[in-house]
């Protein structure tokens, strides 16, 4: 200690407070790796092993641990339920923007939304990251219907991560999030909030914000809610499924929507290599016949 005082320097300082323990093994990144795609299909290959220590090198040092067998020790055992759940949530790619990926947008606008001739419509958005993608459905819902509060609206939006749904329950973006929403959508369907270290922040309206619904959904497990959903939403998150997982998916998706209701996905996914009865409409979007 007295030699790395002597040097004055932070970093060694930091190295030496760092175990060489909190290196993550081989064996070790196995063991997390399976049990991540047990719990949320999420497969995890080797090339992820950097990622993976970076960022539940966070959690043990949260935790206090000295490395990752303690940690392991914790997340196998019966009291570690709750630390499964954050070390999933640090372990997802949430990446998300309003009106991502907008054919499926203008697609909803131009040919679902008209065709929508029942009071009640229902629609799902799984795995719904911070909310972005189910404010923008809610938007074009009440933009292109000709009069939406004589409806019954709902929009359920899901996603296995606490954290992404909390973001998504306040409704704030900051400006930078608001990427993807020109001037006129802004001013309508957003309230100025404040200024936070120099960035303006902006709140979902009311009027959209309360025909959303959301809450905690694993993919992977039992689905509480009965359906039929006139539109279902499951982008960019079947990438992290093996091909099994997705089919199983994909044939759950089809009990839960109506006769004549869509499925979107990510326009990376497609359903190519999958058995289904879909109809396929345009890119990524299906229709059930
Ligand atoms: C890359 S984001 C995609 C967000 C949004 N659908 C979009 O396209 O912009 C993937 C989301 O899937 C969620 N996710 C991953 N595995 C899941 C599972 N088993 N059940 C529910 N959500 C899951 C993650 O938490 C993450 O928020």
């Amino acid at each position: 200690m007295a030699r790395l005082a002597a040097t004055g320097s932070s970093a060694a300082v930091q190295r030496f407070m760092t175990p060489p323990s909190v290196n993550l093994t081989d064996r070790q990144f196995d063991r997390i790796s399976r049990m991540v795609q047990d719990l949320s299909g999420i497969h995890l290959h080797a090339k992820k092993k950097t990622l993976v220590q970076t960022r539940l090198a966070k959690r043990l040092r949260v935790l206090g641990m000295a490395g990752f067998e303690e940690y392991l020790a914790l997340v196998e055992s019966p009291r570690g339920s709750r630390e499964l759940g954050a070390m999933i949530d640090v372990l997802t790619t949430n990446k998300t923007s309003f009106f991502r990926e907008e054919t499926h947008f203008d697609f909803l606008r131009k040919t679902v939304v008209p065709g929508l001739t029942n009071t009640r419509i229902r629609f799902w958005i799984a795995a719904c990251s911070s909310g972005q993608e189910a404010v923008s459905a809610a938007i074009v819902l009440r933009e292109a219907l000709a009069a939406p509060d004589a409806r019954d609206l709902r929009i359920l939006a899901t996603d296995i991560s606490s954290r992404v749904l909390e973001k998504a329950s306040r409704g704030v973006y900051t400006e930078n999030e608001m990427e993807g929403l020109d001037t006129a959508r802004r001013a309508a369907w957003f309230s100025p909030l404040d200024v936070r270290d120099g960035v303006r922040r902006y709140r979902v309206k009311p009027q959209v914000a309360n025909m959303i619904h959301y809450a905690r959904l694993n993919l992977m497990e039992r689905w509480p809610m009965k359906g039929p959903f006139d539109v279902i939403f499951c982008r960019n998150v079947m990438i992290y499924f093996e091909r099994a997982t997705q089919q199983r998916l994909i044939d759950r998706f089809w009990h839960y929507l109506g006769t004549g209701g869509y499925l979107f996905v990510g326009h990376s996914e497609g359903l190519s290599g999958i058995t289904h009865r879909l109809k396929y409409v345009c890119p990524a979007t299906y229709m059930k016949e």
